[in-house]
């Protein structure tokens, strides 16, 4: 057997990618995976470049790579994900070490790729963009895990003005939903509970079934019929696509989660418009409301950018405006970066580095003070939770995630793991919370 070693970097797709890449490799090419980058005879980066920072990891990685190929010649590396798609043969000419390029629409050659570039044909790189076939091509999963992502879109064709993923993950497509529920179908007979349908702008789906082009809801509600499968979350939802169907079905789908992530990234209309977001912040305010109307209790969590081209004190003001209006939960925020071939990155980049840094720890400061506070008072609380392993600091205890997706470790005799459990909430620490199985 063959050894690799795959490193992700960036977003759940990617996840969801480094994990289709270890199937095909076992199956086609007889791989299996290795922790241990020093035994691989193949090192894959599946990369990110959603910002400066994600990009300059990948060459710092390949240079350690590099160190390891110099002792064993035969050792191949393999550049996947968004940067690869961005940048192409430009890696190569930039780092030789590197033997396979492939973008996220290609991963599905990565085995014959392999193959090719052990024989020491030549270096291989495919970043093209055939149109959904990687999907055609993919081997079942052989997950033994309880949660499970499920890709049903990709691409995006939205271009807000500071995003690059429209450039490298290509236009938006949605796969057909018939595929989508033969792969949920097998993963509930491994014992998969929950799913995590992905898309960069998941709320678009337009998947067509019997020939008819259907919902992200029709889909979600196909997904709750099937047997096993009692949670469902999606990801990431663009506001301005957040249908009403999607909004009622919150109403009678107990699997759809109480949990929404729903990026707003700024509370200033002048910045939203000029983000090219397509929603002003009365319009966001007003989707929240009606999601709550549906589902009393739901929480909210969001992505937030600070520092983009012109962003005032006023602008800023109003992100936090925003932020204390909804109370979001656990939420990721970020300074503008600005990416190639992005109309934002032609824009005055004209907030200073000191401004930006402290408008992002005044952000992170206020919304980490808010997800305590949602930690807190769910302290006493009997909270329904998947159960999905061993506890990663203590063996002898369990994990489970609740519907807002925070990590409780609770004491347990029994392998509960894969069943939903009543657990009284009981401590909050830092990253975690303790619980308790109920007994009734
Ligand atoms: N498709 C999703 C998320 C895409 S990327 C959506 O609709 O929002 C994840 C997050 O990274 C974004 O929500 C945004 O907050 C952040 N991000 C994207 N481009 C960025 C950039 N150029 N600089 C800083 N943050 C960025
Ligand atoms: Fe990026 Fe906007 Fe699409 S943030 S992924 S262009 S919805």
């Amino acid at each position: 057997m063959r050894k690799v070693f795959i490193k992700t970097h960036g977003c759940q797709m990617n996840e969801y990618d480094s994990e289709k890449m270890l199937d095909l490799l076992s199956e086609k090419e007889e791989f299996e995976s290795t922790n241990n980058p020093e035994e691989a005879d193949l090192l894959v980066l599946n990369t990110c470049s959603i910002r400066e920072k994600a990009q300059e990891k990948v060459f710092h990685q390949i240079g350690r790579w590099k160190k390891l190929k110099d002792k064993n010649p035969n050792i191949k590396i393999a550049i996947g994900g968004c940067v690869a798609s961005q940048e192409g043969k430009k890696i190569t000419q930039r780092a030789p070490a590197v033997d396979i390029v492939f973008g996220p629409q290609t991963l599905h050659r990565l085995p014959k790729m392999y193959s090719d570039a052990a024989q020491n044909l030549s270096r291989q790189l495919d970043v093209s963009f055939p149109k959904i076939e990687k999907f055609d091509h993919l081997p079942q999963s052989k997950t033994d895990e309880v949660t499970a992502f499920v890709s049903v879109a990709e691409g995006c064709n939205k271009y807000c003005s500071f995003c690059v993923v429209p450039h490298t993950r290509g236009h938006e497509v949605s796969r057909p939903v018939e595929d989508i529920l033969n792969e949920i179908d097998s993963l509930a007979s491994r014992g998969v509970r929950e799913v995590n349908l992905l898309g960069q702008n998941v709320n678009n789906f337009k998947g067509t079934y019997k020939n008819e082009k259907k919902s992200l809801a029709f889909l979600i509600e196909k997904t709750s019929q099937i047997t096993g499968i009692d949670r469902i979350r999606f990801t990431t939802s663009h506001p301005y696509e957040f249908k009403e169907d999607l909004v009622e079905l919150y109403k009678f789908v107990p699997e759809l989660v109480s949990h929404v992530h729903l990026p707003v990234q700024s509370g200033s209309n002048r910045i939203l418009k000029l983000m090219r977001r397509r929603y002003t912040s009365s319009f966001y305010l007003d989707l929240i409301a009606r999601i709550r109307e549906s589902r009393p209790n739901i929480s909210f969590s969001s992505d937030f950018i600070v520092g983009f081209p012109g962003e005032t004190d006023k602008d800023f003001q109003d992100t936090m405006d925003i932020v204390d209006e909804v109370g979001f939960d656990e939420s990721f925020s970020f300074i503008y970066s600005p990416r190639p071939n992005t109309p934002a990155s032609e824009m005055e980049d004209n907030v200073s580095i000191e401004i930006k840094k402290e408008r992002l720890s005044i952000l992170q400061h206020k919304l980490n003070e808010l997800s305590s506070k949602i930690s807190r008072k769910m302290v006493g609380t009997i909270e329904n939770c998947l159960v999905i392993g061993v506890s990663k600091k203590n063996p002898g205890e369990l994990q489970a995630r609740t519907e807002n997706n925070r990590v409780v470790n609770f004491p347990s005799h029994k392998d509960v793991v894969g069943n939903f459990e009543n657990i009284k909430i009981v401590d909050q620490l830092t990253n975690s919370l303790r619980g308790e199985l109920e007994r009734f």
